[in-house]
């Protein structure tokens, strides 16, 4: 008999744990029943971006008052991006026609950096019919005069408003960049996440050295990237309420056996997606029931966190342990 794939992430039974993350694979219908088609468990929409929504609405206040605004700072950064995401009309539409399109669950991304407007955009989500919301926490703490608690308590204070707001269930998608992550993820469970997504994947920028201008430079993820994912999932496994989600270096069967055993509920893709294509899909789902039959795994239940930290008294000295034998192992 194959392997029984079946899974639960936030609270919803998916098929399988191979999920579609957030990219511009997954704005178009078209290609969302594409992947629906390939055995995608569930997709995330990308992320609608709270500076798209403030523009539209400061456009709108600028015909209906002919222009008495003050541009917020980062508008002034914004660019126009009219080949990544949509605005928030067609945003919503994109949810709604999703949910009528599609069978398997639809996720919204929220992406935003003021307490209002995550709470305000992640209740409209909702109302398009989204069946979970996953929060694009990108914040880059460059403020130097901002301690790691101040941002800390920033961050669990919106996840808590948001929590607040929404009858359906809320991901939270997480920098690994927290001094001590372990405990971060363990007051964003309480602050009421219902899954973490590890994790957000921050786009360095790059110096033009002739024009000295700052250029976007977005890489899709190489393999290696796993191990970071598979790392705090591994150690997370079994110490938060909430789902545990990998995205990040998922590039094949392999990686999604490995978050599976670490402790992962879902394994995301995009990376790979984008580079082989939707129809790569079905080819990891055999490639993962053959691992499974293979290595005698009835079910994703029975990987799922067999090889975490959970039996570590002690993740820290395990860590410490590991990391001497790294070291010594190098020839
Ligand atoms: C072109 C591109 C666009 C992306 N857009 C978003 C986005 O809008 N929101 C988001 O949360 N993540 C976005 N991501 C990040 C992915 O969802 C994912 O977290 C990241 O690429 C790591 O996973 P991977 O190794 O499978 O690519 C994007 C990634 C790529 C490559």
């Amino acid at each position: 008999m194959s392997p029984d794939l079946t899974t639960t992430y936030l609270g919803l039974s998916l098929r399988s744990p191979l999920m579609v993350s957030s990219c511009p694979l997954t704005g178009d219908l078209d290609t969302l029943a594409e992947i629906e088609q390939a055995g995608a468990a569930a997709v995330v929409l990308p992320s609608l971006f709270e500076e798209q929504l403030v523009r539209d609405e400061l456009h709108l206040d600028q015909v209906l008052e002919q222009g008495a605004y003050a541009f917020g700072e980062s508008l002034t950064y914004f660019p126009d991006m009219p080949d990544y995401g949509v605005g928030p009309d067609a945003y919503l539409d994109l949810v709604s026609s999703a949910k009528a399109r599609l069978s398997i669950p639809v996720i919204a991304s929220l992406n935003a950096d003021s307490t209002g407007g995550w709470v305000r955009y992640a209740e409209l989500l909702q109302k398009a019919g989204a069946d979970a919301v996953e929060l694009n926490v990108y914040l880059i703490a460059a403020d130097t005069g901002k301690t790691a608690s101040q941002v800390e308590d920033e961050y669990l204070q919106l996840v808590g408003d948001v929590r607040a707001a929404l009858d359906i269930p809320m991901a939270v998608k997480l920098s690994p960049y927290f001094s001590s992550l372990a405990n971060m993820a363990v007051r964003i469970d309480a602050a009421g996440a219902d899954g973490l997504v590890m994790f957000n994947r921050f786009y360095q920028p790059d110096l033009d050295l002739d024009t000295l201008e700052v250029v976007p430079s977005i890489e899709l993820s190489q393999p290696w990237e796993l191990r970071l994912p598979l790392r705090w999932i591994a150690v997370l496994y079994g110490r938060v309420t909430a789902s545990l989600a990998a995205s990040s270096g998922v590039s094949d069967a392999e990686g999604v056996a490995k978050v599976l055993l670490a402790g992962a509920d879902v394994a995301m893709m995009a990376s790979a997606m984008l580079l082989h294509g939707v129809r790569y899909l079905p080819l990891v789902e055999a490639n993962l029931v053959r691992w499974m039959e293979a290595n005698d795994y009835e079910s994703v239940t029975q990987l799922k966190g067999s090889v975490s930290y959970q039996g570590a008294a002690n993740p820290a000295a395990f860590e410490r342990t590991n990391y001497m034998r790294t070291l010594a192992s190098y020839e």
